[in-house]
Order: structure tokens, then sequence, then C-alpha cells
């Protein structure tokens, strides 16, 4: 049978996969699921892997369900290991998202000093699952959901002996939904050609039935009510003149840089008022377990769409059953480049459009970026390599370095003092410093 585990079983999002694992059944049969979490998160890994045991049931399906703090048990002759987790969590992002704003930078969990310090905490962890991977279960495939997760990809390509490593985002996916919305059309006659980085990516064109529809979709992206495809972000829409000729579909995380002053802004006055996103997602997270917790709840409730995840299990479970059944349709996910975007390394992580094989994602070669978009993928790539560097060496002048070339911070003093005052309000998670 199919042994699955999810490491960070404990996350609000489990019923999300297990959901998908239901719908899959029968192209994907899973027999074993292991849900593993940390002391921590023990009581949301009982309520959460619980409520996993009602949804199974309800279903009829022989999905034997297992909920551990042995990572080892877990992963021992795994076929598919999906991670999930986040280390110090939502305490860590709060910190992550609030102390930056002191500088009068962004805080935001993925991008600027919080996907440095978030990458930072992440990658020694990952990379300890890589070495148990290699010696427990050495031919799974690693899926990693865990955030940072383009940098955690490049982390695991340039870092681990693991080669079979999909990076996966919500975001892709949640594109095509929302655009399929915008067009009133089913999202199955969707498709967008994606191209950069995760968080950071392009749709280079979007075809209706194989037509291409990108100029109606690009001429919509100026709708603030239309330039956001995930929860967590507030569309701000995009001037005509901008959008028209930088002639690529933008990804919601795209704001924060051509957009910086508004959402730095907005981020300072939200964080006054309802709080960071990180305080929203605690009351969001408390609401769900609640939920959770009622013995005859045996369906994944709507209010996990409130979550920026959304899509999440239809995206992971899309992605296993199509190694799995080799079925060579198209996903976009991160994997290494391997030539297919010109300006970007072979070996590095990208985020693209993926012929899925048994062997794992075969990128479709994009030929390049528009010239507008180049330098600043590049940036954030550099950002994510010395990042990654600076998470495995422990080198703490990389990590300076990798947020001073970051494009949302404005100095390298500026970028050394939120370094210091995040080293230390993380210390508990940063061994390697
Ligand atoms: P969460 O705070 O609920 O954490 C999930 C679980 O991870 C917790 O139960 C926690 O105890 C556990 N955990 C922490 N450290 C661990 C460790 N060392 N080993 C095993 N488990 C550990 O988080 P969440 O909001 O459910 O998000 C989970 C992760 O998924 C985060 O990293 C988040 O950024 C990421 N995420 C990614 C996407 C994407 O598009 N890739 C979308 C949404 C969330
Ligand atoms: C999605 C992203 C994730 C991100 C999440 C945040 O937009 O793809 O990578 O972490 O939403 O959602 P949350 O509800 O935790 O703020
Ligand atoms: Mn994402």
């Amino acid at each position: 049978g199919i042994k699955i585990a999810t490491i960070g079983g404990g996350s609000s999002y489990t019923p999300e996969l297990v959901e998908g694992f239901i719908k899959r059944y029968d192209e994907f049969p899973v027999s074993e699921l292991w849900l593993v979490d940390i002391e921590a998160g023990k009581e949301k890994l009982e309520i959460v892997g619980n409520f996993a045991k009602r949804m199974i049931e309800k279903a009829g399906l022989p999905i034997e369900v297992h909920l551990t703090l042995d990572r080892r048990a877990a992963l021992k002759d795994a076929d598919f290991v999906t991670t999930q987790f986040r280390v110090g969590l939502l305490d860590a992002r709060a910190t992550d998202e609030s102390i930056p704003l002191k500088y009068g930078v962004l805080g935001q969990e993925t991008n600027g000093p919080g996907g440095l310090f978030k990458g930072l905490r992440t990658i020694p962890v990952i990379l300890d699952i890589c070495k148990d991977m290699e010696e427990l279960c050495p031919n799974a495939w690693l899926i990693n959901f865990t955030n940072p997760a383009g940098m955690v990809t490049e982390a695991v390509l340039r870092y681990s002996n693991i080669k079979k490593v999909v990076g996966l985002c919500n975001v892709p996916i949640g594109m095509e939904m929302g655009i399929a919305k915008l067009l009133d059309v089913d999202h199955s006659r969707i498709r967008i050609d994606f191209a950069g980085l995760n968080h950071m990516v392009y749709g280079l064109d979007v075809y209706v039935d194989g037509e291409s529809v990108k100029e109606e979709v690009i001429e919509k992206l100026s709708d603030p009510e239309n330039s956001s495809f995930v929860k967590n972000i507030d569309g701000m829409g995009w001037e005509p003149e901008f959008i028209q000729s930088l002639y690529a579909i933008t990804c919601p995380y795209h704001m924060y840089y051509y957009k910086s002053k508004e959402m730095l802004d907005k981020a300072i006055e939200s964080s006054k008022t309802e709080g960071t996103r990180a305080e929203v997602v605690q009351q969001l997270e408390n609401d769900l377990f609640e939920l959770y917790k009622d013995e005859n709840l045996n369906i994944k409730p709507p209010q996990l769409e409130e979550r920026g995840g959304a899509y999440y299990s239809d995206a992971a479970v899309r992605l296993i059953t199509s190694i799995y059944n080799d079925k060579r349709d198209i996903q976009p996910v991160n994997t290494m480049n391997r030539g297919a975007i010109a300006s970007i390394p072979d070996e590095s992580a990208v985020e693209i459009s993926c012929v899925i094989t048994k062997d794992g994602p075969i990128p479709l070669v994009m030929g390049d970026l528009p010239v507008a978009a180049r330098g600043l993928v590049q940036q954030i790539k550099s950002f994510e390599r010395i990042a990654a560097e600076a998470a495995v060496t422990g080198d703490y002048n990389k990590a300076v370095l990798a947020l001073t070339i970051n494009p949302l911070t404005p100095s390298d003093a500026i970028a050394k003092q939120i370094v210091d005052e995040m080293m230390e309000a993380h210390k508990d998670y940063l061994p390697q410093f």
C-alpha cells in the first residue's frame, strides 16, 4: 500500500490534504497516513488527527491514520513525504511580521526580513528531514509546502542528497481558479504558462481551450477586485500603463515589489488595528480548532477557506497522483530549472509549468521572462541563494548580506539592525548562529 508521512501534521490545513486523498482515492489508494508533529504541537495534532480519522471513516475508506511525535517511525518506508511545518509556530510569524515594521520595512512571512528569518529557521530542519529520508525512505518523494517554499526547495537542491523534491505553492492554482472565475469558465478550460520563482511567478500567457485570452486578463488586473487571488493579500489593482506594458500576468505577491510603499503603509496600518496577519490567523486557527473538536464534524468546514492556502489539497494531491500514475499532465511546481528559463541558473529552483511524470516534473521550456521582470527575478533568486547559504553555514555576515540585497530593504545599516533584533528574538530556533 501507499504510505504518506506528513510533517507538521497538526496544521489546520491537514483536513484539506485528507479531503484530497479521499477525493482521489480511486486513482491513488493511500493505505497509511502518518501525521507527525512535535511536543509543542501535540494538542493540535490530536485534535486535527482525530478529525482526519472521522473524515476517513465517513468516506468509508480503509486509510489508517497514525498520529506520532516520532518522525523516524513515520518516515520509515514512506512513499511520499509532505512537509507543512512552521518552526516556532505562529508566535515566530508574529515576530517576523512586527519587528521589521519598527524599522519602516515590510513585515511579511515570505517576503523581506520575515522570509529571510522563516528560511533561517526552516532550512536546518528540512535538511535534517532529508538526512532521515536518505536513510529511512530513499525512494520517497519530498513534496514541500513549508515556506518560504522557493528558498527551501533551493536549499534542498543545493545542500541535500535528496533529488526527488518538489516545492509546492497554492498561488498558481489560485491564479487559475481566480482567472476562471473572472472569465466565467470552468477552471479545467484554463491553462497558464507559469514562469518565475515562488511568490514571484508570472503568467506568460493564459488560454481558454487553447486560445490566448492574455489581453483580456491583463486588462482586468487593473481592477483591485481582480488583482489578488489569495485571501491573505488584498488586491490593490495595477496602473493600466504599468500592467499593459509589463504584459505578463502578475501574482499577488508582486504587489510587495511593485507597490512597496502602499503595501508597507497598509501593513503598518493594519498592525495597529486588526493586528498583523499572524494575529488574524491565530484567531482563525483557534476558531478552526474549536470546530475540529466537534465529534459530529466529519467534512472539511468552509471556514478553512479564510486561510491563504486555499486549494492546497488540490495542488498537492493532483501532483502526487500524477507522479504516482505517470500522468504527464501540466502543473505549476517548484523544481530545478534545467534551462527552462534562460536567465536563471540551470541548477536553481524555479516555479514553472511542468509535465508531471513518474520521474518527477519536467519543466516546459519558456525561453525567457520579459526584460522588465528579469532583473527583479534574478535579484530575488540571489537573495534566496545567499539566505540559504547563511542558513546552512550560520554565517552572520551572509544573513546581513541577504537582507541588504533584498529589494524591500532600504539600507545595509537597517538590514543589520533588523537582523540583530530578529536573531535575538528567534534565537531558540537558530542553533546554527
Ligand atoms: P502551523 O503554525 O499550524 O504549523 C503546522 C505544524 O507544524 C504545527 O502543528 C507545529 O507544531 C508543527 N511543527 C513546528 N515545528 C516542527 C518540526 N520541527 N517538525 C514537525 N512539525 C513541526 O502552520 P500552518 O499555518 O498550518 O502552515 C504550515 C506551513 O505551511 C507553514 O510553513 C506555512 O508557511 C506553509 N504554507 C505554505 C503555503 C504555500 O503556498 N506553500 C500555503 C500556506 C501555508
Ligand atoms: C498563500 C501562500 C502561502 C502563504 C499563505 C498565507 O497565499 O501561497 O505561501 O503562506 O497563503 O496564508 P495565511 O492564511 O497563513 O496568512
Ligand atoms: Mn505560497
